[in-house]
């Protein structure tokens, strides 16, 4: 495993680290307490010390798993968690103080800490990026010691770029083989400010694994089968808000152009090919899944043909159906 330095949080963390969405409820049937710990363990035994959750994973489950999972844990692992999802309306006129107080205490009994390493703000509603109350509230709760930092998961490049204003030491963005924007012009301005990037959802819900084809189905209770329009939320965490079978042709066509057999691992390495990432957070439906994904850390450089094709195959399929959409 390889480590780089998380923006102004001064961390050390994994190249390869974990999503933990999966420890939650909406890729299907939930988690038991055993699929949980052996995901965990597995990522932990690989080297990964920087695990991403939030409060609405399986309604705090995902977070309580983690939190027991740590106790008693030689080495240190940094958690990032998220707040803001459980507004009902999750609208921005609820991101008060006294609520965001509320969603941060919850995150530390979940965990059973006393302070948090990181928590985000959960792809907020734009009003929020125009709304310093709430970003001086997670300030004051800096200085309260109940957080050390904070940032925000952002939907749109803009909003990436607005919550530069504030204080913040991390964004998590959908970057991968079928994102490629938050390169052109954030990553750059990231890096000026020292904001740690956190790339999420990087094997675009698993199609960047080159593993579907036309045929896979996917659980009723998966985001994979009910979101693919954007009905439930942002169309942009299924798939990457790539059309499914368009998704399956390019991610063949990578394949077969890249020359790889592990293009989940290609994909992740791709990835780190950006100096500006700090992080890439993988989610994993089976521990076995883990062992692949770290080993892309140590994985060989991308030449400049590869990384040509990866544009080109981009420019091909997924640049105009979707990329101005975020
Ligand atoms: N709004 C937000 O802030 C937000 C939104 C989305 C995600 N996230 C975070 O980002 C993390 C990553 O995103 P994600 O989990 O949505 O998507 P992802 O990492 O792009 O894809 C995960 C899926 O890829 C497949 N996969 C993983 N490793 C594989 C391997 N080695 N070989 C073959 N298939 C593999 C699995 O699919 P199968 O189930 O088919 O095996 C897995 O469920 C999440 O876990 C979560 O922590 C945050």
């Amino acid at each position: 495993m390889q480590y780089r330095t998380l923006g102004k949080t001064g961390f050390k963390v994994s190249e390869v680290s974990l999503g933990t969405w999966q420890l939650g409820s909406k890729w299907g049937d939930p988690f038991s307490d055993t699929d949980a710990r052996e995901t965990l363990e597995a990522a932990y035994d690989a080297g990964v010390n920087f695990f991403d959750t939030a409060d609405i994973y399986q309604d705090g489950a995902s977070e309580k798993a983690i939190g027991q999972f740590l106790k008693g844990k030689e080495d240190k692992v940094h958690v990032s968690t998220k707040i803001g999802r459980k507004l009902d309306p999750h609208v921005a006129e609820g991101y008060t103080p006294a609520n965001i107080d509320k969603f941060v205490d919850e995150c530390l009994t979940n965990m059973g800490v006393d302070s948090l390493d990181n928590v985000l703000l959960h792809c907020p509603p734009t009003g929020v990026y125009y709304n310093p109350e709430v970003w001086f509230e997670l300030d004051r709760l800096k200085q309260a010691g109940k957080i050390q930092n904070y940032g925000v998961s952002v939907e749109k490049i803009e909003e990436a770029i607005k919550a530069l204003d504030y204080n913040i030491s991390t964004v998590e963005i959908i970057f991968n083989m079928f994102r490629l924007k938050p390169a052109d012009l954030f990553f750059k301005l990231a890096k000026v400010q020292n904001v740690g990037i956190l790339a999420r959802v990087p094997l675009a819900s698993g199609l960047l694994s080159g593993k579907y084809t036309a045929n896979t189905e996917f659980g009723k209770n998966d985001h994979r089968s009910y979101n693919r329009d954007g009905s439930a939320f942002d169309k942009g965490e299924t798939f990457s808000g790539v059309d499914y079978l368009t998704g399956v042709k390019a991610a063949d066509e990578l394949k077969a152009r890249l020359g790889t057999d592990n293009l989940a691992q290609t994909a992740l390495r791709w990835i780190l090919m950006f100096d500006a990432v700090s992080t890439v957070i993988p989610g994993a439906s089976k521990a076995s899944q883990i062992a692949r994904n770290v080993d892309a850390a140590d994985a060989p450089a991308l030449t400049e043909a590869q990384m040509a094709i990866v544009q080109d195959v981009y420019s091909k399929y997924i640049k105009n159906p979707v990329e101005y959409l975020w």
